[in-house]
């Protein structure tokens, strides 16, 4: 296998390198020196070419969204979403604590290419110390002259950090850009999408920490170079997350032809199981995407294979490991209780499938279950979501599939271990519960 050189991290362990110096001295600001040279269109039809597909999840690609902005615009805003909010997930948290300066040059360029005027780089409420890294280095980038006023070209951006105040759902963008304007971060209703109105009713486009990464390496080394790393529809370096019982837990850059068993077992990535320890089942996504068992793992970490799998998608590439000893009640109880907990409450189906998952699995998980219990959480997993057009956001198709896959690929377990609780434990605990 060719070796492949670390692009996203290669500042990760180099010492001092959130340090403009530092970044500098290592080649940084001359892809924001290219790009000004450049104009706006060239830049975005470089990145359309690259096919840079957003990372933070939908792998929408980024050149499109941002060809989606009204032409006849007068006012543009950027939103970087850093809320990594989902489960296991902690890419975008490497990358701003360790090169903060790669995120600010990638939001300039995508700046300029889509002539906003100022971005907001969003923040998880948890991110403190990441807040105050990303502070100094806006602020040293605004003493260079890399930001503020005319910056080259006639082009002048300013940068906000903002911190969230700590919920799932406002690393949806439209959540995102509520809880940006002051406001409770309920997801909004689309179309209007926020390329045409969006933060303070203004077009703008909203991108991921990693995928805002990428851009600078797109224009300083071409868009034929970015495709050529990875598999045709999934081009680039990837960040992957793992965690769990693994020898070597990390954030991990590669290209996306590798698979989640090369993630788990590899010695340069999660060095394989802890000693007696085996793979029971793996989340590859964020919990969001659902569930694979120990024969799937050969699963391609692209944006179409986990769709083969019966998964969402790839997600947030974070890789969640379960070993044979964790009783799937449990990690079932886990899933429903999370996304019970973080639905806003504005869609009918989502509010009360989620609370209805939630409980149901909860009696599962305490011995209380009924065969029956499964059937019914299948059902309420396909009557929700915005797939079947019935909710406002996402929210609660990354609810069902976890719910969905662990109930048809671990059913054998999860009857079993309902038949084995002791009789009459179900109606004993069930009337309790109702
Ligand atoms: C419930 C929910 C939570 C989300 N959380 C995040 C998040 O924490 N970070 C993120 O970048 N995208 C998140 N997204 C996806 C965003 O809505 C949006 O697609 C993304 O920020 C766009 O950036 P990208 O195109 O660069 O990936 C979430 C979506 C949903 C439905
Ligand atoms: S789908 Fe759920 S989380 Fe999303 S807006 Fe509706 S209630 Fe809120």
């Amino acid at each position: 296998m060719a070796t492949f050189e670390p692009v996203l991290m290669r500042n990760v362990g180099v010492e001092d390198s959130t340090s403009l110096k530092v970044y500098e001295s290592r080649g940084g600001y001359q892809a924001f020196k290219k790009a000004l040279a450049m104009s706006p269109d060239d830049v975005v039809a470089e990145v359309k070419k690259a096919n840079l597909r957003g990372r933070g999840g939908a792998g929408f690609p980024a050149g499109v969204k941002w060809g989606f902005l009204p032409k006849d615009r007068t006012r543009t805003l950027l939103c970087v979403n850093g809320d990594e909010s989902e489960p296991p997930t902690f890419s975008n948290r490497v990358l701003m604590e360790n090169d903060p300066h790669q995120l600010i040059e990638g939001t300039i360029i995508a700046g300029y290419a889509t002539q906003a005027q100022v971005a907001y780089i969003y923040l998880r409420v948890e991110f403190h110390e990441q807040f105050h890294v990303l502070q100094n280095a806006v602020d040293e980038a605004y003493a260079a002259g890399y930001l503020g006023k005319d910056i080259g070209n006639g082009y002048k951006l300013d940068i906000y950090l903002h911190r969230g105040a700590g919920a799932y759902v406002c690393g949806e963008e439209t959540g995102l850009i509520e809880s940006l304007e002051g406001k409770r971060g309920w997801p909004r209703i689309k179309p209007p999408f926020p390329a045409v109105q969006g933060l303070f009713r203004l077009p703008t486009v909203v991108n991921n920490v990693e995928t805002l990464s990428n851009v600078p390496h797109i224009i300083e080394r071409g868009a034929d170079w970015f495709t050529s790393i990875g598999p045709s529809h999934s081009t680039g370096p990837k960040l992957f997350c793992v965690s769990g019982p693994v020898q070597r837990p990390g954030c991990y850059e590669a290209a996306m032809d590798i698979t989640c068993r090369d993630l788990i077992e590899r010695d340069d990535f999660g060095g394989g199981m802890l000693s007696g320890k085996s793979v029971k089942g793996v989340l590859p996504g964020g919990v969001s995407m659902g569930i694979l068992t120990a024969d799937e793992l050969d699963m391609k970490m692209d944006f179409d294979d986990p769709r083969n799998y019966g998964l969402l998608g790839l997600g947030t590439a974070a890789a969640v490991v379960i070993d044979q000893d964790v009783d799937m009640r449990v990690v079932l109880r886990n899933m429903a209780r999370f996304y019970g907990t973080e639905s806003c409450g504005q869609c009918t189906q989502c509010r009360e499938g989620t609370g209805w998952m939630h409980r149901i699995a909860t009696r599962i998980a305490e011995g209380a279950g009924r065969i029956e219990d499964l059937d019914v959480l299948l059902e309420t997993a396909r009557n929700m979501g915005m797939m079947p057009g019935l909710s406002i956001c996402g929210l609660p198709d990354g609810a069902t599939y976890p719910i969905e896959t662990i109930v048809k690929k671990f059913r054998q377990e999860l009857e079993e271990a309902i038949r084995s609780q002791p009789p009459g434990r179900a109606d004993m605990v069930l009337s309790v519960l109702n």
